[in-house]
């Protein structure tokens, strides 16, 4: 049947690609979709692993029931991971299969209880227990915060297959070529790097816990629940993983900037110009008006060297900079380079705020700090492409 495509023989994915919600979470673009990655396991019991979101349940069940025996039903739906992404088919698919128990561990009982009114039936799985289901045996580990408190992973001992849920996944829909070694990996590791900066990101110090609890398993393939399945190369995406929520970072600086009427934006461009004449090879800058911050927040969390730039707007920071050092602050984003710029007229606020920000204790300020009144003058100017030199020269350090 279309869409459903082994994995490993009697392990299906089952799994949805969505191309038509623009935002996820509501915040999150998709411009290339994502998928709902669930899979099906067919010993003597059957077992579905992690769920859909609720917009896909009549397609998503009908690839269920055509891997059932005739008559037959899901013994056992594992819910590794509560947020509606994968939660949002479990009502309907309890009232297809009502005799279906939900596995999950206490915290998720209390999550299903409170979306969606069920008690009934639900299993609760302590941190190692396992599941027998007849020629498969499925060992749960639990990983709070990798992304919610009840998230936790399920690993299949014979065919050592990790469904690890939001972990390891990104965004983009997968449309047929569902496995690492036939998928475009420059573009899913950038939508991955995007998914873990925006959505896990802040839980960086809880995925390290989690690596270091996975760590002896012996894992053929990782299954995550968004974005490619790993079955040639399962270690370079924990490899990533490890990186990124070691805050490792790559010789570059990201150039965020504001501006209403250009003259913040003369001194970026003398920032920039100052990285080009450094031979900065990597370099982005991004309008922060104009470039969603999902796509900033991957540079951001990508290379040593971030410099802010902000114009004051009503004695603060220009409100989009505003946002986006609200989800920094959030995301506790820590060892790297930060140099701050910007400009006021009637009333200083930006520098003031973006230098505060700078000062977290978790970021190293390189200077100069450069703000200017109204327009920048040759000396303002000057010290932007200061402020570019010396920033080359640290995240080459
Ligand atoms: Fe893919 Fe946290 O949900």
């Amino acid at each position: 049947m279309l869409g459903i495509i082994p994995v490993r023989e009697n392990m299906f994915w089952i799994g949805m690609n969505d191309h038509e919600t623009d935002l996820f979470e509501s915040i999150w673009p998709l411009p290339r979709g994502v998928s709902y990655n669930s899979f099906l396991v067919r010993g003597e019991k059957i077992a579905v692993i992690d769920a859909v979101k609720s917009n896909f349940i009549a397609a998503y069940t009908d690839k269920i029931r055509a891997l059932l025996p005739p008559g037959g039903s899901v013994d056992y739906l594992i819910v590794n991971h509560m947020e509606p992404d994968h939660s949002g088919a479990l009502k309907a698919m309890r009232g297809i299969f009502p005799d279906m128990k939900i596995v999950g561990n206490k915290k998720t009982a209390e999550f299903i209880r409170d979306f969606y009114g069920i008690a009934d039936n639900v299993i609760s799985v302590d941190d190692g227990s396992s599941l027998d289901l007849g020629g498969f045996k499925l060992k749960f580990f639990l990983t709070p915060m990798v992304h919610w408190p009840e998230t936790m992973v399920t690993y299949e001992e014979t065919q050592k297959v990790l469904f690890s849920c939001d972990a390891f996944g990104g965004f983009g829909a997968l449309d047929n070529r569902i496995f690492d070694d036939e998928s475009d990996l420059v573009y899913f590791e950038n939508e991955i790097l995007r998914y873990y900066s925006n959505i896990v990101g802040r839980y960086s110090n809880m995925v390290q816990r989690a690596i270091d609890k996975l760590k002896d398993l012996e894992i053929a393939v990782i299954a995550p629940s968004h974005g490619p399945i790993w079955r040639k190369n399962p270690a370079h995406i924990i490899a990533l993983y490890d990186r990124w929520s070691r805050h490792e970072t790559e010789e570059g600086v990201v150039l965020v900037y504001a501006s209403m009427y250009g003259n913040t934006c003369r001194m970026m461009e003398a920032i920039s110009q100052s990285l080009a004449e450094e031979k900065m090879e990597k370099v982005r800058v991004h309008d922060i008006s104009r470039s969603h911050v999902s796509f900033v927040l991957v540079d951001i969390w990508r290379f040593r060297g971030m410099i802010l730039g902000s114009p004051t707007y009503n004695t603060k920071l220009f409100p989009p900079m505003q946002s986006l050092v609200h989800i920094l602050e959030n995301e506790e984003v820590r060892n790297r380079f930060i140099g701050v710029f910007g400009s006021y007229s009637w009333s200083k606020g930006a520098v003031n705020a973006l230098h505060e920000f700078a000062c977290c204790g978790r970021l190293t300020l390189v200077e100069p700090v450069v703000e200017a009144k109204c327009a920048p003058t040759a000396a303002d100017l000057e010290q932007c492409r200061l402020l570019g030199k010396n920033m080359a020269q640290m995240v080459r350090r």
